[in-house]
Formats: C-alpha cells, sequence, structure tokens
C-alpha cells in the first residue's frame, strides 16, 4: 500500500472510532479497494501454488461440500493483511461459519445486526473450492467492505488469468485498472450466454435443474463455471450476458454484486425484488433490454424463484 493509502487508512480508522454518519469518501474508498487488491492477491499467490490440486480434508454441510486446507489458510491471510490495516474493522469469512445455509444466513444477519465497526469486511477465501481441488483454473478469493451494511467496495482477482476485478460505490468497475461494462448486448434471450450453479445442496439443486430445462432452448449456451465469483466478475466485463442461482451465501455475492451494478449491469432477487447482503437468491444480468426481466419470468414460470 502506498504512504498516501495508508494516510487514507488512518483517516478512515479515526471516523470509524467517531460514530459519524458520513458516507466513505472516494479517497476512502480507494484506500479500501487498494487493500482488498493487496490481500486478494496474497491469497491468489497461494492458490497459484497449489493450482494443481488439493486434497479434500472435509465435507462440510454434505458430502460435495468440500473444504481444503488451504481455504482456511487463504482466509487468515486476507484477515491479516485486513487488520494489520483497519484493525478496528469487522471481519465475516467463509471459514469462520459452520457448514450450511442456516448458518451463513445467521452469520451475516448477526453481524449486520450489531457489528463492531460501521465496516464490515465480508470474504470468499477461495470461491470454486471443488474446481481448486480439481485443479481447474476457476477459483479465486472474492473480498467485499460493507459500510453500514452497504457494499462499497469489491475486489474479485483471478490468480489463474491475473485479472483483478474492482469496484467501488459510485466510482464504476475495473478490470486491472481499465473501466469495463457489461457489455453490447441488445438484450435479446436468443443471444444470450447464461451462466448458473450447480451447487451442492439439494434444494438449489432442484431448482438449477428446472431452470436449466427451461433456458437451454431459449438461449444461445448456457455455462456452469463453479465459481459465482468469478460469473458475476464475467457478467461484469461482458463475457457473460447473464448469472442466476438460488442459494448463495454473502460471500459469495457481495464482492461481484458491486462489480455488476457499478459496471452498468442489474442484480436483483430471483423475484426481481431489490437485493441486500441477507438475501441468497440472486440473478445478475447486462441489464440491456428486457434480458433481466425475461429471464427472470422464464425462471419465475418454472416455480424458481
Ligand atoms: C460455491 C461456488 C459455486 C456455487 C456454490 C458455492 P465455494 O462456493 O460459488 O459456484 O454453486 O453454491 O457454495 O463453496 O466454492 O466457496
Ligand atoms: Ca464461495
Amino acid at each position: 500500500m502506498s504512504t498516501n493509502s495508508a494516510s487514507i487508512a488512518d483517516t478512515i480508522q479515526e471516523e470509524d472510532g467517531e460514530a459519524n454518519n458520513t458516507k466513505p469518501t472516494p479517497e476512502e474508498l480507494e484506500a479500501l479497494v487498494q487493500v482488498a487488491i493487496a490481500a486478494s492477491k496474497k491469497a491468489g499467490n497461494i492458490i497459484m501454488g497449489n493450482a494443481g490440486g488439493a486434497e479434500v480434508t472435509e465435507r462440510k454441510a454434505n458430502s460435495r461440500d468440500l473444504l481444503t486446507l488451504i481455504d482456511p489458510l487463504c482466509e487468515q491471510t486476507i484477515r491479516d493483511t485486513v487488520l494489520t490495516t483497519f484493525p478496528d474493522h469487522d471481519f465475516l469469512g467463509e471459514e469462520d461459519v459452520p457448514p450450511g445455509a442456516e448458518a451463513s444466513a445467521s452469520a451475516i444477519d448477526a453481524k449486520l445486526s450489531g457489528s463492531s465497526s460501521d465496516y464490515l469486511w465480508i470474504v470468499d477465501p477461495i470461491d470454486g473450492t471443488t474446481n481448486f481441488v480439481h485443479g481447474m483454473p476457476l477459483c479465486m478469493p472474492s473480498v467485499a467492505v460493507a459500510h453500514k451494511g452497504v457494499v462499497v467496495a469489491g475486489v474479485i482477482y483471478d490468480p489463474h488469468h491475473d485479472e483483478v476485478f474492482s469496484a467501488t460505490l459510485g466510482g464504476g468497475a475495473f478490470l486491472n485498472g481499465k473501466a469495463i461494462t457489461t457489455g453490447t448486448d441488445d438484450g435479446t434471450i436468443g443471444d444470450a450466454v447464461i451462466a448458473m450453479g450447480s451447487p451442492p445442496g439439494v434444494e438449489s439443486l432442484q431448482m438449477s435443474l428446472l431452470g436449466v430445462q427451461a433456458l437451454m432452448p431459449l438461449c444461445r449456451t448456457i455455462r456452469m463455471l463453479g465459481s459465482a465469483a468469478l460469473m458475476l466478475a464475467w457478467v461484469a466485463c461482458g463475457r457473460l450476458t447473464v448469472y442466476w442461482e438460488y442459494d448463495l451465501s454473502s460471500w459469495d455475492m457481495a464482492a461481484g454484486a458491486l462489480l455488476v451494478t457499478e459496471a452498468g449491469g442489474k442484480f436483483t432477487g430471483l423475484s426481481g425484488e431489490a437485493w441486500d447482503l441477507r438475501k441468497r437468491k440472486m440473478i445478475a444480468s447486462s441489464g440491456r433490454g428486457t434480458i433481466h426481466e425475461d429471464v427472470l419470468k422464464v425462471l419465475n414460470e418454472v416455480g424458481v424463484k
């Protein structure tokens, strides 16, 4: 981090202790994003050092929900980097929370209801752990910062392609420092590349099957890449038109939600309602034409909502 960022970080610390109602300034947002990038790159280096595949040390909510020794190591690295600069900020990482949707939902609810700081870091140390286990270059950290419950900074760093996706609230979205937008499609479902989850949970798996059957004949193609963070980053830069999933945790989506909206896309719940950090169902799109509404209609008609 530069000296300038360090002094801005000091300012954030001071303000944080003063219980004020101000929003982070652009300089403060920049300091947050720079620390998020630095932390993500450290975790990315660990991922790359183990990119050939990793041993499963635990199965979490069910037999398909995998954990390796590297996931908590990446989380600790991110946490150490963040808290060294911002010791008073609060931190929620996937590996701190017991397995399962209920525990994930309670964890973010508890943080939003009574956090020790206005600033909450929401971190998935390796999104796409199954890909990581199998040596697929589709796994990465996802790091977001919420201020008073609203995501204000987000970074998704793909270490396999050395691509840093970053966004700040009101400041736009970037790929390796260049502004990105959600693409140039005209919002026609027939031309859309739609990404979906292939999640471990039984109910969300059933919803994915309903969705794939309904959408596949209507769109250009469907992709299931196994990392929510990657699919959101790719909607933000226009490589994918839409990504939806039935049940995700806050750390899977927080950074990507900001990236998509700052890149000009739409991000809502699966009934089209406004999204917030407590919501688990999501759809992200380029926001062009009526693509968002059209895909939602197809999903809702088969009971995915
Ligand atoms: C998973 C990935 C996957 C999604 C699952 C998530 P993890 O996160 O984002 O794409 O379908 O629902 O749990 O477990 O690899 O961090
Ligand atoms: Ca994840």
